[in-house]
């Protein structure tokens, strides 16, 4: 679980985050949306410890994350994995050696036990053979597949993606939305995920937040999310004229 209390962020004076409250459960992908530039990125990067929020506070279970000291923020991020925009995989490591980074630097497990571990990931994201490969040598979606086995590496109770279908085809984009929602529910991990995709809503947003200018202006599940009253939300949910139709139709 993540409790998210009164967040505020401002950079030289701007206020980017204007005090966000949500809380994340386990099990379950927790979805950020809103329009470019509304403050989904900035928002991870907080939860993550890669910006420090101007005020308010961030609980890990029971641990309040800004109070903590050096020791125990680094104990805590070995339980977060991460999926950034883009792969962020490093080009000149093959597959295998991109999986391992985290485990090299997070623990004191030898050679076999890594390389057991990466063969263990990447058999979950259905990538058996891929090792030797180098990022640049595969596709889009398969880039991301190994960007998700390294966000597992470490077992993570907590898991982080920001924009994971950015890049990608309709179709790659759900097989990606699936996996990490299969991976969330087997491993009972708090996900945390921010997206323009309204079909990432529909098929796996079991929590939704709306953020618009810093402020969350909306929450709920994807089954209420299209009956909501909320204005600005109709207005980012139903952006096209086919939506607004669609919109109309089922009045
Ligand atoms: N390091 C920074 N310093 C100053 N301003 C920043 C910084 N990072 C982000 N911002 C500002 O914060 C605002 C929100 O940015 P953010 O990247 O969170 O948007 P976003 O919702 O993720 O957009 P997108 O959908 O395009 O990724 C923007 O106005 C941006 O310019
Ligand atoms: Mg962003």
């Amino acid at each position: 679980m993540i409790r998210v209390e009164n967040l505020h962020k401002e950079f030289d004076g701007k206020e980017v985050l204007k005090g966000i409250s949500i809380e994340y459960k386990a099990g379950e992908c927790s979805l950020i949306i809103g329009a470019s530039g509304s403050g989904k990125t900035v928002l991870l990067k907080n939860l993550v410890g890669l910006h420090t929020p101007t005020s308010g506070e961030i609980w890990y279970d029971d641990k309040a994350f800004t109070t903590l000291k050096e020791k125990q923020r680094k104990e805590l991020r070995k339980e977060m994995g991460m999926l950034f925009q883009g792969s962020a995989l490093f080009d000149f490591a093959t597959v295998e050696e991109n999986i391992m980074f985290p485990m090299d630097f997070f623990t004191d497990w030898s050679k076999e036990e890594k390389l057991d571990r990466a063969n263990f990931c990447l058999k979950r994201v259905h990538l058996e053979n891929a090792n030797k490969k180098y990022p640049n040598e595969l596709s889009g979606g398969m880039q991301k597949r190994v960007g998700i086995a390294r966000a597992i590496a470490l077992n993570p109770k907590y898991l982080f993606c920001d924009e994971p279908n950015s890049g990608l085809d309709p179709t790659t984009s759900i097989v990606i939305d699936r996996l990490i929602q299969e991976i969330t529910q087997e491993y009972n991990i708090t996900t945390v995920i921010n997206t323009h995709d309204m079909n990432s809503v529909m098929e796996i947003g079991d929590k939704i937040g709306f953020i618009y200018q810093g402020q969350k202006l909306w929450e709920g599940s994807n089954r209420e999310i299209l009956k909501s009253d909320c204005k600005e939300l109709n207005d980012f949910v139903f952006a096209s004229n086919m939506a607004k139709q669609l919109r109309a139709l089922m009045k």
